[in-house]
C-alpha cells in the first residue's frame, strides 16, 4: 500500500541530536506563516511524560510506537507545517515512506565532533531528553552517526552542513534550496 500522501506541503527536519532542527524549524516555520510542530513536544504533549520518563518505563519500543503515531497524525493536518523530526525519526519503514512523499525534508547534519561540543556535557549526566546517549555520548553519538546516515540521506531531498553556520544562514540555505523564499 502506498504511504498516505499529506494534504498540505509539510516541510520537515531531519538529522542527529544537537543539529539544531528545532530551533531552525521553529524560525522557519515563523518566517513562512506557517505552524511549528515538534515531535518530542507533540509526545510530551499527549501522554504527559517526558521522553526520558517514557525510554524508562516502557522502553524505546515503545516510544518508536508514539512517535510514528505523532507523524502520522502531522501528514494529515491539513495546513503547512514546518516539523522538527526527533532523531530517530527515519529510524522505521513505514515513517520514512512517509517522509519520502514530501519535497520539503531537510537533513541537517555536522561533523561527530561539533555534535558532541554542542550537546555531549549535558549528555554526561544523564540529563535532558537523550537517554540514548547517556554515560559516554562520544562513542554512543559516533555509533548512531553510522547507523543512520544512510537512512537520514535516504529520506531527504537535500542536506545542509551546519558546521560553523549561524542559525540564520541555515535558515537561508533552507528557503533558497527549498525555493520558499519568495514566500517568507
Ligand atoms: C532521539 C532523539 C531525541 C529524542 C530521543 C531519541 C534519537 O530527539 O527523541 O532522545 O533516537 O535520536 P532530538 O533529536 O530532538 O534530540
Amino acid at each position: 500500500m502506498n504511504p498516505p500522501t499529506s494534504p498540505a506541503p509539510h516541510m520537515v527536519l531531519v538529522g542527529l541530536m544537537g543539529t539544531g532542527k528545532s530551533t531552525v524549524g521553529r524560525r522557519i516555520a515563523h518566517k513562512l506563516g506557517w505552524e511549528f510542530l515538534d515531535t518530542d513536544d507533540e509526545i510530551n504533549r499527549i501522554t504527559g511524560r517526558t521522553v526520558r520518563q517514557i525510554f524508562e518505563s516502557d522502553g524505546e519500543d515503545f516510544f518508536r510506537n508514539i512517535e510514528h503515531d505523532v507523524l502520522a497524525s502531522a501528514w494529515q493536518l491539513s495546513t503547512p507545517h514546518v516539523i522538527a523530526g526527533a532523531g530517530g525519526i527515519i529510524l522505521r519503514a513505514d515513517n520514512r515512506e512517509l517522509l519520502k512523499t514530501s519535497k520539503y525534508v531537510i537533513w541537517l547534519h555536522a561533523p561527530l565532533h561539533v555534535l558532541i561540543e554542542r550537546i555531549g556535557q549535558r549528555a554526561a549526566k544523564g540529563d535532558g531528553h537523550r537517554p540514548l546517549i547517556d554515560g559516554n555520548p562520544a562513542e554512543r553519538l559516533q555509533k548512531l552517526y553510522i547507523d543512520r546516515e544512510s537512512l537520514y540521506r535516504e529520506v531527504s531531498s537535500f542536506e545542509i552542513d551546519v558546521e560553523g553556520l549561524q542559525v540564520q544562514e541555515v535558515i537561508d540555505q533552507v528557503l533558497v534550496e527549498t525555493g520558499l523564499e519568495a514566500n517568507s
